[in-house]
């Protein structure tokens, strides 16, 4: 028998804990700020309801009645060797590309909470703080190490199983998550930029959206969701037949969008404050916050905390990650799961390696314009996970169709319901993809 879920609140407590993860504190904040923030967050909140949730429900019901991973959950649903395995195959390679940068920002996270931990981030000067992470990027040997050790990590929880492993560890991880984040956000409300944060996330300037701020709002919804790349298929796929799907999935979506907003919100509150620039980029948590930190009364602890959640976050993320390339090829190959995770472990930290790489000694060395770790984030989450979640809700909208709408929705009355959803997974989620991705492309 295969091994499930011990509880349904396991399984949500695993769903989230995927869904939650550097998209939530590291890119969204970075993201949402580049893109000059209510804007983005509408179309992104917007994207997360028409199109993340329903295919976040088509993934977690391909897993619940495929039971098996990635490519054979949609053989047992149609037949031996169907040619909807392509998502399936999709996805595995994309867990790779995305857990080869993961992992890197997973290393410099590790680093930030070795550097709040042993140094007085209080008595360096601004300038020191701030070149904490370029310094970073020069030194690929550190890189290298701090990269080595989350890997590591990763490796051995999903080593340790389903169970033993996945279940056990975002028991402990994801409480402490939303413990510190409580506290975050308690400091930021009494910090004075807390008005402005709130207005500049919510409050939406449209002049300021571009093709590109809309194709990255599609692609982060996925990104965030943990969707396009099968994760909540292999994750759904270990939940016994009885839970109900739906439940789960708006239990899931909510707390990963509360948990970004919330994380935004105390970002820049503190970007507020001190008057720094929330365009910071993929350097905002790692360059402003930082420097915050070493002003702030009480600043040690609160670096300490911070990168102790985004370690968390991280952690219950990269795990889902590598749990689809290693259920896939147990299972395929009739491989041990321990030898199949090592193996993947091993082989993701060297493609990790590009990724860390890329920031100096193979900072010249550009595909399409972009070094490895701007590829594979933008390879991933712009393209293969959209493009295999048009996929996946093609087919559970219109191969599975009717049938499936209805087993998944049954114990929802309303008739109209169950139409609307099913024209928003036949028609309205891969339409709204396939159209800012068209945009993206001519524009
Ligand atoms: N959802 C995770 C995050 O926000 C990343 C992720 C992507 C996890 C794809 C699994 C699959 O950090």
């Amino acid at each position: 028998m295969r091994v499930h879920w011990s509880s349904r609140i396991a399984f949500v407590l695993a769903a989230a804990g995927s869904a939650i993860g550097l998209g939530n504190i590291w890119k969204f904040p970075y993201m949402a700020g580049e893109q000059g923030g209510g804007a983005f967050v509408i179309v992104y909140l917007a994207c997360i309801l028409i199109i993340g949730l329903p295919i976040l429900i088509a993934e977690m019901y391909i897993g619940q009645n495929g039971q098996a991973n990635a490519v054979t959950a949609f053989d047992n649903l149609d037949k031996k060797n169907s040619i909807w395995g392509i998502p399936g195959y999709m996805g595995v390679i994309a867990a790779i590309l995305i857990l080869s940068f993961y992992s890197v920002v997973g290393g410099w996270i590790l680093n930030f909470e070795y550097v709040s931990l042993f140094n007085n981030l209080s008595e360096m000067s601004p300038e020191q703080v701030e070149s904490i992470l370029p310094d970073l990027f020069d030194n690929a040997g550190a890189q290298l190490f701090w990269h080595a050790i989350f890997m590591s990590l990763v490796v051995a929880i999903v080593y340790a199983g389903v169970k033993d492993g996945l279940e056990r560890w975002n028991k402990v991880l994801m409480p402490g998550l939303l413990f510190i984040l409580g506290i975050l956000l308690v400091k930021a409300f009494t910090l004075d930029g807390f008005g402005e944060s709130l207005a500049f996330l919510f409050k939406p300037d449209f002049s300021k959206l571009t093709a590109t701020g809309l194709l990255d709002a599609v692609g982060h919804s996925f990104f965030t969701l943990s969707l396009g790349m099968a994760t909540m298929i292999t994750y759904g796929s270990y939940l016994s037949k009885k839970e109900s799907v739906p439940k789960v999935a708006i239990n899931v979506a909510f707390l990963d969008t509360v948990i970004a907003l919330v994380a935004g919100l105390v970002i820049f509150s503190i970007v507020f404050t001190f008057g720094l620039d929330p365009e910071g980029g993929p350097g905002l948590i790692f360059i402003t916050l930082p420097k915050l930190f070493a002003q702030m009364a009480g600043g040690k602890f609160l670096a300490i905390a911070f990168f102790l959640l985004v370690t968390f976050a991280a952690l219950t993320s990269a795990v889902s990650i590598l749990e689809v390339p290693v259920c896939f090829m147990s299972e395929k190959f009739k491989i041990s799961r321990h030898k199949v995770t090592l193996a993947c472990g091993i082989f993701i930290y060297f493609t990790g390696v590009l990724c860390a790489l890329s920031f100096n000694v193979l900072k010249d060395f550009t595909i399409l314009g972009l070094n490895f770790f701007d590829l594979f984030d933008k390879a991933t989450a712009n393209w293969l996970l959209p493009i295999g979640g048009i996929l996946i809700a093609t087919f559970y909208g219109w191969k599975l169709g009717r049938k499936a709408i209805n087993e998944t929705l049954k114990d929802i009355k309303s008739k109209a319901l169950k139409e609307l959803f099913l024209w928003t997974v036949r028609l309205m989620a891969p339409i709204g993809v396939l159209v800012v991705l068209f945009v993206k492309l001519v524009m």
